[in-house]
């Protein structure tokens, strides 16, 4: 017993070790790239730091990497995954927690949760959140649709080998299962198989970590994987794990030493260790996901429209401490110049072309960059900023903030802006002008949040 335990703990470190090996990126050339991005400071909100960290026949993943330093909160990456129809991102779990959005296609989700497996059907405008080291699935169920997934990263909880560590429960020669970092005398007595049986099965995937589930162009596990009930699935995700969950004396011993790594296997399957507040049912139901296309506007006007969701909408961003939002501003207007004294701002262009103006604290543009769909930005809290759509079309835009509490925008300018707010003879004394003129100033503006633009506004920057 005691030298099993002893080899357990030996094959741990070894899998460790694997992991690292197989990480989704390095972190080598991130400094200089930083640096080279800092001289052309223009653009320096705009995040193009983007990498492939996973491309198959079947479907691939890009992650586009945060800016690291103090002038963000929190850091967050922002990952775009593409599966084609009826492909599966095979079961893993992650050092990071995810909110996935749903941009396009139709998705199910499978998410071991306090020991059983949710499955969730979700569609266009859906959100849900996966905790980090929670063993999960994504299936695109569509015959002929591709299915876009956008969703924020959350390193906070990450072992810090890379952007985002993945440990793919499942595997073969490629990706590498977790399990296969195991001796296989070991696996085969976990399992209660003979060795032979146990290979046959461990060195059959090799179409990486996206793979298709239709019978004609790959027949593989995961087709029969899938194929299973709901129960026998969740058995059989569980059995490649469960010897991993009971620690023995000595492994709890050497769990002080090995804390991360234990605390980790033992989050795999989501023993969330925090206290069943509210939803204690008795039953150990998953959270439904949110449908961010089904919210009413909090605000709308002829301009376009905003939404905000948190926590209060959506409880499982409370765990993540993240909020989400979308606009669509129609063509030729504007986001009113705000601030967050929040949170930081993480947004993605989700349709047609604009601008993104940030100003720095000392009155100077830090940048003034025109976008378009797919590009990524952020906006440290404390700096002002909006958002301008382009003459010819709306601008949709969608993003996510460091902060799930309700995100009070200070508005610069508009009928509801902090200036008219504090209008006055100290205003006007600040400005220097009469009183009368700084009402007429602020009298003038009849919009609030969203605002109408005049045709030189959506012309682009001059280079
Ligand atoms: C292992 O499998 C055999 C049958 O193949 C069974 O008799 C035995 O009880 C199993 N052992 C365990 C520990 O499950
Ligand atoms: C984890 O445990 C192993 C086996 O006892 C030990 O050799 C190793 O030093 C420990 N790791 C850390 C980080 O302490
Ligand atoms: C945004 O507004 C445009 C019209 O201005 C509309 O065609 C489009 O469907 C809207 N987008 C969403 C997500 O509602």
């Amino acid at each position: 017993m005691g030298n099993r335990a002893t080899l357990l703990i030996l094959v741990l470190v070894m899998c460790y070790g694997l992991s690292i090996a197989f990480g989704f990126f390095e972190d080598k050339d991130w400094g200089q790239e930083r640096e080279g991005r800092e001289k052309k400071s223009e653009n320096w909100f705009l995040l193009r730091d983007s990498k492939l960290v996973v491309q198959t026949d079947a479907g691939d993943m890009r992650v586009v990497r945060s800016v690291g330093g103090r002038i963000v909160d929190r850091p967050m990456h922002i990952g775009f995954i593409t599966m084609k129809p009826k492909s599966l991102f095979i079961p893993q779990y992650l050092d990071s927690s995810l909110i996935l959005f749903i941009r396009r296609g139709e998705a199910k989700v499978g998410l071991i949760y306090k020991d059983s497996l949710s499955e969730m059907q979700l569609k266009d405008g859906d959100v849900y959140r996966i905790p980090a080291g929670s063993t999960f699935y994504l299936l695109n169920t569509m015959e002929i649709h591709r299915l876009n997934v956008i969703c924020s990263i959350d390193p906070s909880e990450s072992l810090g080998m890379g952007v985002l560590q993945s440990f793919f429960v499942g595997g073969g020669t490629s990706p590498r299962s977790i399990l296969s970092g195991f001796d296989s005398e070991l696996l085969s007595s976990a399992f209660n198989v003979s060795t032979a049986e146990l290979k046959s099965i461990m060195t059959r995937q090799q179409e990486g970590p996206i793979v298709y589930v239709s019978d004609s162009q790959a027949p593989s596990l995961w087709t029969k994987f899938l194929q299973l009930k709901e129960e026998d699935r969740l058995h059989h995700l569980k059995k490649m794990v469960d010897f991993q969950q009971q620690p023995t004396q000595e492994e709890v011993e050497e769990e002080q030493t090995n804390w991360s790594w234990r605390k980790l296997l033992n989050s795999a399957f989501a023993n969330d260790k925090k206290p069943d507040n509210k939803r204690s049912k008795g039953t150990h139901e998953s959270p439904d996901s949110y449908n961010l296309y089904n919210k009413k506007p909090d605000y709308r006007n002829s301009y376009g429209w905003s939404i905000a969701v948190d926590e209060s909408d959506y409880s499982p961003l409370e765990s993540s401490g993240i909020g989400l939002y979308l606009v669509n501003l129609t063509a030729g207007s504007m986001m009113a110049p705000h601030m967050n004294p929040r949170a930081t701002e993480y947004g993605i262009v989700l349709r047609g072309t604009g601008r993104i103006q940030i100003v720095l604290p000392d009155g100077k543009s830090a940048m003034n960059a025109k976008v378009k769909e797919g590009d990524v930005f952020f906006v440290p809290k404390y700096f002002p900023f909006c958002q301008i759509s382009s003459g010819n079309g709306p601008l949709e835009f969608f993003g996510f903030t460091t902060s799930a509490r309700k995100n009070r925008p200070q508005f610069l300018a508009g009928a509801n802006s902090i200036l008219q707010t504090m209008r006055g003879p100290e205003l006007a004394a600040a400005f220097g002008v009469s009183e009368e003129r700084i009402r007429h100033l602020f009298n003038a503006q009849h919009e609030a949040v969203i605002l109408p633009i005049h045709g030189e506004a959506t012309k682009p920057p001059e280079k």
